[in-house]
């Protein structure tokens, strides 16, 4: 846990035009700053960045966030990440909080080092050995690839690393998985005469390893173990080299191995990555639709290559959006990528992906190879089927499409894609695209149903993001007596917030939503965040605006409290107090009624 109070700190000292103007080139337009939006491809700017606020927004996707938010979405890290990140860009040093003693806390930035160390150490061991040289070289590599992926070698010996680390019993060597203690406690290094391949994290950090034998042997590849840096599911190999090229292309192809990788890079085709020898993970996919609007999966022609790539297929259903597009290249049964660009060079490769089979296509064609489809029973199991499919998709012409083709298949002839969703027993789905959450955490509910805001509520928390210093004019009676509902909890969470020192308010829009990271209140500041215009609440009204919205909110409260005394008391229920209370708002309702009528007059 990162202390809150460090995280206000930190908000206080970065500027997130500094920020995002180092990734993205930002122009100055009154009085933000515009560019087009990083997070989706557009030709003319909708993304803005917002000085006073600290706030970006993309007012055609979507995205929104702090300066935090922005280094997580834009070079994929976790929020500690993202934290440590901007914080050594300003000189801060993260502090380790005592709440956290209960569990021990490695120390990850020990870890790191040893591992650039180690990938340092193998690189020049490359150079020293003829023979790994010799093997790049014949599977096509020049030096300045292996430089690219900081290629290098563990040479044949039970403790290699032993001239690199004075101190060999190190506790970091274990735990970064590079050394292996055996039973009777001796120690020896994990790889040993394997070409090393260095798996990076999104900002460049040696995070693993895969070691390839140069011949034959088993295994063929051994990777590092699942270390406190390392995480198999989330981590791509060859991301950072391939970043710039997926943004030249907007398309990002996976292959399946680290070869396969290197050896298009090779040819020149830079914007692929691999998988780390496990399936495809919807962590993966939604990390690489936010860089880029089209995946293109390159499996092997074979059984096993048509298995990955169903996987991939269900690890991209829930991302799945309108204007992204999720494809399928099958390559001739006895290639790989490596092998075909090698073969047929870059530009068939690029061919290919091209033409790559898209999801629906991929689809259509594995549920029409069933070979029960000439039954009742078969076309019965494909609707139950395609059903527990599409109850994924949340792209809403992608699935009335595919609704329309798979009820086709089973022989039966909708009126209308939506007609097609109903036969297979699909909901609605929202009408609105679900705002880009910005919280690192893909899956957060972050469309929870809640019901539809009162109108007074909802503007007074419209108007106290707009304006922060008017928190602390919100009077209390209105918080305490309210009905709940989302922005009213979130309203008064708000103010708790800043009466208990919690959160210090100034213009900017980044303290609160730091604040609210990850909470229960999350979800609707940030959807009246992007509801956020600079000329909705004009500065000469504001107070009146104010005024008027917690009076409407007063007079619902007292209607509500009036409807239900009427009821106890019609009831004979009612407690004398609640009897005198009855009284005293009949009497203002009176007073109210004949102010109003007099007027008219
Ligand atoms: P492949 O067996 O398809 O190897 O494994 P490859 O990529 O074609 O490698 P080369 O061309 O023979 O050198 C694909 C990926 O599966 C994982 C690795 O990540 C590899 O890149 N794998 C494979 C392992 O982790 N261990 C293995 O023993 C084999
Ligand atoms: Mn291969």
């Amino acid at each position: 846990m990162i202390p809150e109070s460090f995280i206000q700190e930190l908000l206080a000292r970065v500027d997130i035009v500094d920020v995002v103007g180092r990734y993205v080139p930002l122009k100055k337009g009154g009085a933000n700053y515009m560019a087009c939006c990083p997070f989706h491809s557009e030709k003319t700017p909708s993304f803005t960045v917002s000085p006073s606020k600290q706030f970006y927004h993309c007012f055609g996707c979507g995205a929104h966030g702090t300066a935090i938010g922005f280094v997580m979405n834009y070079a994929g890290l976790g929020f500690v990440e993202a934290v440590a990140e901007l914080a050594a860009s300003v000189g801060m040093q993260v502090p380790q909080s005592q709440r956290d003693d209960f569990k021990p806390r490695i120390d990850t930035t020990s870890l790191t080092e040893v591992m650039t160390r180690a990938a340092r150490y193998y690189r020049e061991q490359l150079k020293a050995s003829d023979r790994a040289k010799d093997y790049l070289k014949a599977r096509g590599l020049t030096g300045e690839v292996a430089a690219r992926f900081g290629i290098g070698y563990a040479p044949d010996d039970w403790r290699p690393l032993a001239a690199a680390f004075p101190d060999y019993q190190a506790k970091a060597l274990v735990e970064c998985g590079l050394v292996i203690e055996g039973d009777s406690g001796k120690r020896y290094d994990r790889f040993r005469d394997r070409i090393m391949f260095p798996i990076l994290d999104a900002r460049g950090n040696v995070i693993g390893f895969g070691g390839r034998v140069l011949g034959a042997g088993e295994p063929k590849y051994l990777n590092s173990p699942e270390t406190p840096l390392f995480e198999k599911g989330r981590e791509l190999y060859g991301l950072p080299q391939a970043r710039s090229a997926i943004r030249e292309t907007d398309t990002v192809i996976v292959v399946e191995g680290y070869m396969d990788v290197v050896a298009l890079s090779q040819h020149g085709v830079d914007n692929a990555v691999a998988t780390l020898g496990t399936a495809t993970t919807p962590y993966h996919v939604h990390k690489l639709l936010r860089q880029a609007d089209r995946i293109v999966f390159c499996f092997d022609g074979d059984h096993a290559g048509r298995k990955a790539a169903w996987r991939a297929l269900e690890a991209s259903l829930e991302s799945l959006a309108d204007k992204k597009s999720v494809a399928f290249l099958f390559l001739p049964a006895e290639h790989d990528p490596d092998s075909y660009v090698r073969e047929h060079g870059a530009e068939a490769f690029r061919r290919l992906a091209a033409q790559a089979a898209s999801l629906s296509a991929f689809v259509l064609q594995r549920l029409r190879a069933r070979p029960d489809l000439g039954t009742h029973e078969g076309k019965a199991r494909l609707m139950q089927e395609a059903k527990e499919l599409l109850e994924r998709v949340k792209a809403p012409q992608l699935r009335a499409q595919l609704a329309h083709d798979v009820v086709r298949l089973a022989g039966q002839v909708p009126s209308s894609p939506r007609e097609a969703e109903r036969l297979l027993g699909l909901g609605r789905l929202a009408a609105r695209p679900v705002p880009f959450s910005g919280n690192g955490a893909p899956f957060a509910a972050v469309r929870a149903a809640r019901p539809a805001p009162s109108p007074p509520e909802k503007k007074l928390l419209m108007l106290v993001l707009h304006h922060p210093e008017f928190i602390v004019r919100v009077p209390h009676d209105i918080l305490s007596a309210s009905p709940a509902s989302a922005e009213m909890n979130a309203l008064k969470a708000l103010v708790d917030a800043v009466e208990d020192g919690s959160l210090t308010v100034s213009a900017s829009l980044a303290p609160i939503m730091e604040h609210f990271r990850a909470t229960e209140h999350q979800a609707v500041l940030a959807e009246l965040i992007t509801e956020l215009n600079e000329n909705y609440f004009d500065e000469g009204t504001i107070e009146a605006l104010l005024n008027d919205t917690v009076d409407s909110l007063r007079q619902a409260q007292r209607a509500q409290e009036f409807e239900a005394l009427h009821k106890k008391i019609a009831g004979n229920t009612h407690t004398p107090e609640e009897l005198l209370r009855y009284r005293e708002l009949l009497s203002q309702k009176q007073q109210f009624k004949q102010a109003s009528t007099s007027s008219d007059l």
